[in-house]
């Protein structure tokens, strides 16, 4: 008999999460480590995460944090390398590190759309390069890909394009890594997952960004009017968005690949 307890278990898996100093990012390594996995803990800034170290030991979880810009390819090599000499395997890597900008078309500089792309595309791409080199066969048993889409990915807004460009980037890139990655019988499933406004730092600026583009006239009002589009009537919290990961990562959705998880309230089925 199929024991479905444990297919939304981590036991024994080894996971490595991009941008996880903060945020959505944090609270996934978290919920991975209480799930069981043991996480590499990976960030640009605050040592690699270590706040976010601390609080998974302190519940009793294994982490370590790792220093890890995702633009850097050498850094990837460095960031898993430590994941296979620390765990002496890789099996879920989630790509959540990322980044967003605020502009008018007509006012976006190159230099700001090529960052978001940098970042938020090249980052998740040198992500699954390196996660692929770790975990197919003979190296690797396989593993779960999870990529932090948005739904930015799936629809558009004003003052946003650079965001919406890498979002959408960021969703057919999971479904050509989740085809390759099935047809080569590499083990490894790739998922996007497509959140709405969530209650981070990230969450904050998008909405006051709508007041310094002159499409609302104060905090408040761009809050209440965004959070009406959210049918459920409120943003999410990285809970929300954790609990996804772990159904993703884990073997409850073994034969799920390439697929698209939207996570919003309601906000694009209005
Ligand atoms: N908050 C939202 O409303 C929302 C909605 C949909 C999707 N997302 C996506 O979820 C992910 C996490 O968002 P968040 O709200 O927690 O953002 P956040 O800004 O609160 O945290 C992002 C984290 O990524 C790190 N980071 C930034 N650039 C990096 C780089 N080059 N290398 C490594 N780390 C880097 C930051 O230091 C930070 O710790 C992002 O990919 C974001 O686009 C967020």
């Amino acid at each position: 008999m199929t024991d479905y307890g444990k297919r939304f278990r981590l036991d024994g898996k080894v996971a490595l999460v991009s941008g996880a100093a903060r945020g959505i990012g944090a609270e996934i390594a978290l919920a991975l480590a209480q799930a069981g996995a043991r996480v590499l803990v990976t960030d640009v800034a605050d040592g690699g995460g270590r706040a976010t170290v601390q609080a998974i030991r302190s519940a009793g979880g294994s982490a370590d944090a790792c220093v890890h810009d995702v633009t850097d390819e050498a850094q990837w090599a460095a960031a898993v390398a430590l994941a296979q000499h620390r765990y002496g395997r890789l099996d879920i890597l989630v790509n959540n590190a990322g980044i967003e900008t605020a502009a008018l078309l007509s006012q976006c500089t190159v230099e700001d759309f090529r960052r978001v792309l940098d970042v938020n595309v090249t980052g998740v791409f040198l992500g699954i390069k390196h996660a692929i080199l770790a975990m197919a066969p003979p190296q690797g048993e396989g593993g779960v890909i999870v990529n932090l889409s948005s739904v930015a990915g799936l629809i558009g807004t004003t003052g946003h394009a650079a965001y919406h460009t890498s979002k959408g980037a960021v969703r057919l890139l999971t479904k050509a890594a989740a085809v390759e990655c099935a047809q080569l019988g590499t083990g490894i499933r790739v998922n996007s997952v497509h959140p709405a406004i969530v209650a981070t730092e990230m969450g904050t600026n998008f909405i006051q960004h709508f007041v310094d583009l002159g499409l609302a006239p104060d905090y408040a009002t761009a809050e209440g009017a965004i959070k009406a589009a959210h049918p459920l009537g409120r943003f999410g919290e990285p809970a929300d968005v954790a609990s996804a990961v772990i159904y993703l990562a884990a073997d409850a959705t073994r034969w799920m690949t390439g697929a698209e998880l939207v996570l919003d309230g309601g906000y694009t089925a209005a």
